[in-house]
């Protein structure tokens, strides 16, 4: 029987549960990439809140990426020193952290304009950026290819019609290994675009294990990443069906985001199978502290309400926490369902 308490070990990742902290972008960078001290404060109380492993939020390998507001980035090597220090402060609480790696656009181009040495400076950048997070201290990276990112794109149809579009991730994958043989290596991929014309099962089936022996792990996100109105033991983990085969079909872990709520839900889906890992986003902006409470014993499910309300206050923060849990809002708390917005910058 696994549980989500599992001491393991994935390559040269420490881990003390099986819960990863999903990639959550804070907005908390300026222009140039340079952070807000704001994300100190956040990544010390998170790690010091008992997840397994951070990952990152979304962190630009380019300096003229202009994908999302408040990106970080590590496109250049002034801005290791601010990277360094994070991996510092999560560090200190023996928690791993890995560096999810991003593009969102590159020159404004379609995937289609996109000339052989456009596509080449694009692995570059992410390598580079590998590079650096490795001298930031990062003990993995993550390559962003979901929720509409370029690398997203790049691998659907509904963008590009190539042969071997995962091409470009395999190659990726590969320099950085050849580079770092010690670094964990990760990707973050939709189960489907769930759009017409877009990457279905079948098609990131067949991405994934072209990847994985590229890979140290594989995250299962889709677009529509952070479904709203999650209830715990109801619809909890909404990425399940693809994880679950893909799981029996690849030799490294498979790790699953989405919704994950309550303890019990959360055993049953890593004994349904073969997933090793569940990664959480939305729960731990409302709870930090939320692994460290359910291993003291307080086991009652997250609080969190799935409102994304989370997507448009500053920092990304929660907004039950930002007003205080007045009884007003332990009231909102305890509807069953309130309306989540669906706006682009939820496909973080
Ligand atoms: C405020 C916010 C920011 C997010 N930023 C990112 C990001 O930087 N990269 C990413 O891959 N996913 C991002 N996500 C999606 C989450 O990682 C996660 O996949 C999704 O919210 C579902 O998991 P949950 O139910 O545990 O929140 C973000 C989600 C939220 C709410």
């Amino acid at each position: 029987m696994k549980t989500i308490f599992d001491k393991t070990k994935i390559k040269n990742l420490k881990l003390k549960n099986r819960l990863f902290r999903s990639a959550t972008w804070e907005a908390l960078a300026d222009e140039s990439g340079h952070f807000d001290d704001e994300i100190y404060r956040i990544y010390d109380e998170l790690a010091a809140g008992g997840v397994g492993c951070i990952i990152s939020g979304f962190t630009s390998v380019s300096d003229n990426d202009r994908y999302f507001g408040g990106m970080a980035r590590l496109s250049n090597d002034g801005l290791i020193a601010e990277h360094t220090r994070l991996t510092d402060i999560v560090h200190r609480n023996d928690i791993p952290i890995i560096a999810q790696l991003a593009l969102g656009e590159y020159q404004n181009k379609e995937i289609s304009e996109l000339t052989d040495s456009d596509i080449g400076n694009i692995r570059e950048m992410f390598i580079k950026a590998a590079d650096r997070a490795v001298l930031a201290g990062y003990d993995g990276i993550q390559i962003h290819a979901a929720h509409g990112f370029f690398l997203s794109r790049f691998i659907s149809p509904a963008h590009n019609r190539s042969a071997n579009p995962e091409q470009l991730i395999i190659d990726i994958a590969k320099a950085v290994s050849a580079r770092h043989p010690d670094l964990h290596i990760t990707i973050k991929i939709n189960s489907s675009d769930f759009m017409y014309g877009g990457l279905d099962e079948n098609g990131s089936m067949r991405i994934c294990l072209a990847c994985a022996p590229y890979l140290d792990s594989i995250e299962v996100s889709g677009n529509g990443t952070s479904v709203g109105g999650i209830r715990p033991g109801v619809n909890e983990a909404y990425f399940k069906r693809f994880a679950l085969p893909l799981a029996e079909n690849v030799d490294i872990p498979v790790i699953l985001v989405g919704g994950h709520r309550s303890i019990d839900n959360m055993n049953n889906v890593l004994n349904e199978g073969g997933i090793e890992y569940l990664s959480m986003s939305r729960p731990l902006i409302r709870e930090p502290d939320l692994i460290d409470r359910w291993q003291r014993g307080e086991r009652s499910p997250a609080k969190c309400v799935s409102c994304n309300m989370c997507y448009r206050t500053p920092a990304h923060k929660c907004i039950f926490r930002l007003r205080g849990d007045t009884k007003r809002n332990m009231r909102l708390q305890s509807r069953p369902l309130l309306d989540s917005p669906s706006e682009p910058s939820e496909l973080a």
